[in-house]
């Protein structure tokens, strides 16, 4: 989407949106056009019945005495609660009301009435930002019919004195954006386009952004001793790959913030097979090494001052004559041993050497892990929260504080001795399934076998928010690419400077 940014005036054509508040309350702007169009706005949202309540639209087509040619307006509730992620979704419901409406351009006037708790400059460009977001689309399979149209809608101008400062801060959400999207990316395409050889590839985009690519290939890994890891991409005909990426935006301080991602690109579930009903989802199972790389795409797009690594395991989990079986046993690089009772939990084997290697590369100050990791975090959260376990209570409130900033919302989840019990082996040092009860949490406690004593930890089970079958305000359906402004946002935070 083409979005660009000038002062107040009435637009020339295309749409008009302008502010208004709960209890009929004003812009500057919407008085106006209210009054142009003889309180045609007035009036409709009294014969609508409206309160004014957040997002709320009228929406009048307008006579040709005036020069646009539709006029919106969009209430933005109560100012005090008017923040970036209300602006956000302002602007997604404001994309969603005219990307297919015929008109080309939409001009929206960001000023508010009453006092919306952020400044000028910061409300135009979360609005910008969340019509962006809303703009997503993946329609390149497409070859016929209006989806493989482009929207109508083209450009949209947004207009406010702030406009200078409002355009720079516009320049870093974009670059968050372009994140977002390229995870977006990773998790809509099909299994047969996106494996482990091929997401390598895309990976080696970010190089341009001065972003340091490394690929290690099933005989580099063998070497390492990742046994756990080949394990699971053994069954394919398509090898592993473990990818790392290192943007150093301060060369400074002390170890880098090292983010690792679960790539599995198909799950079947191995020899474990999963039903057929549904499987076709599994190629959003490498939703946290999408958000691994969408991170580092944002944190380098908008040259971050911080250190940090992305690392992501990618592997397809396929049956076949040489895939691993339920009762055998493998030797990890950490030296521990797995004895792995069902091929469809393989995330965890995946993420153990992918986070082994981590910590012995990078000597990371704190370690993220991402994964789709478990059905049980779905059956408990849903879509609404990503589950999260640390092993340090600093790491997960900032965490916890990004989600808020960010709608991408985690809640937190216990780790302890009894749960570790569940994964105790007959023949190995633990097996790769804890049971039924409490499955989220006896993955997790299999994963913390792998972060050292003292690296600071946390672990993302995103199962059940890296694809959403129900579109939000700045989430169309399909991958979410949720994560990403997590991740970024707690980079602004805490790790910049
Ligand atoms: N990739 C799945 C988890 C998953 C479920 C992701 C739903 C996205 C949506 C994972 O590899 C898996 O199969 N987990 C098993 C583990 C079980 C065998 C212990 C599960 O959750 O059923
Ligand atoms: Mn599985
Ligand atoms: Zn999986």
């Amino acid at each position: 989407m083409r979005i660009a940014f000038a002062d107040l005036g009435v637009p020339k054509s295309g749409a008009y949106v302008v502010l208004t508040g709960e209890g009929g309350a004003m812009s500057a702007p919407a008085k106006e056009a209210d009054k142009a169009l003889g309180g045609a706005i007035t009036r409709a949202a009294t014969s609508l019945g409206l309160k004014g309540k957040v997002r709320e639209i009228v929406d009048v087509p307008t006579p040709s005495k005036v020069s646009y040619e539709r006029l919106l307006a969009v209430s933005i509730g109560d100012p005090a609660k008017f923040d970036a992620r209300a602006a956000q979704d302002m602007g997604g419901a404001i994309y969603s009301k005219l990307s297919s409406g015929g008109l080309k351009q939409v001009s929206v006037a960001c000023a508010a009435p009453g006092k919306p708790a952020l400044g000028d400059d910061a409300l135009a460009a979360e609005i910008a930002f969340g019509i962006q977001l809303a703009a997503y689309r993946f329609s390149k399979y497409r070859t016929k019919g209006p989806d493989a149209e482009p929207p109508t809608l083209a450009g949209v101008r947004i207009l406010t004195p702030a406009h200078a400062n409002a355009r720079r801060q516009f320049g870093k959400l974009d670059r968050i954006a372009d994140g977002v999207f390229m995870a977006r990316d990773l998790l809509e395409e099909p299994p047969n386009v996106l494996y482990p050889e091929s997401f390598a590839k895309r990976c080696e985009e970010l190089i341009k952004l001065g972003v340091e690519v490394d690929v290690l290939d099933t005989e580099q890994m063998r070497k390492l001793g990742m046994g756990s890891l080949l394990g699971v991409a053994m069954g394919s005909a398509r090898p592993g790959k473990l990818v790392t990426m290192r943007w150093r935006g301060k060369k400074r301080g002390p170890g880098p913030l090292a983010l690792v991602g679960k790539g599995v690109t198909f799950d079947t579930g191995g020899i474990s097979i999963k039903p057929a009903g549904g499987m076709e989802d599994m190629k959003y199972d490498m939703g946290g090494a999408a958000a691994v790389v969408g991170a580092m795409k944002a944190i380098a797009g908008r040259k971050a001052k911080a250190d940090v690594v992305g690392v992501v395991g990618l592997v397809e989990n396929m049956p076949s004559d040489r895939a691993q079986r339920p009762g055998d046993v493998v030797t990890s690089m950490s030296g521990q041993t797995i004895e792995v009772i069902n091929t469809d939990a393989e995330g965890r084997l995946v993420l153990a050497d992918a986070l082994w290697y981590t910590q012995k590369t990078f000597k990371p100050s704190a370690v993220i892990d991402l994964a789709t990791l478990t059905g049980a975090i779905v059956v408990a959260l849903g879509g609404v929260h990503g589950g999260m376990y640390a092993n340090d209570d600093a790491l997960a409130n900032d965490l916890q504080a990004a989600g808020e900033a960010t709608g991408e919302t985690l809640w937190r989840m216990p780790l302890g001795d009894d749960y570790d019990k569940q994964i105790a082996s007959n023949i190995a040092d633990m097996k790769n399934v804890g049971g039924r009860e409490g499955g989220s949490i006896t993955a997790a406690q299999f994963l913390k076998r792998f972060v050292m004593d003292k690296t600071p930890w946390a672990h993302l089970d995103i199962a059940g928010v890296a694809w959403t079958t129900k579109a939000k305000p700045t989430v169309p359906k399909g991958g979410v690419g949720f994560g990403v402004r997590l991740l970024d946002r707690l980079v602004a935070d805490r790790f910049e400077g």
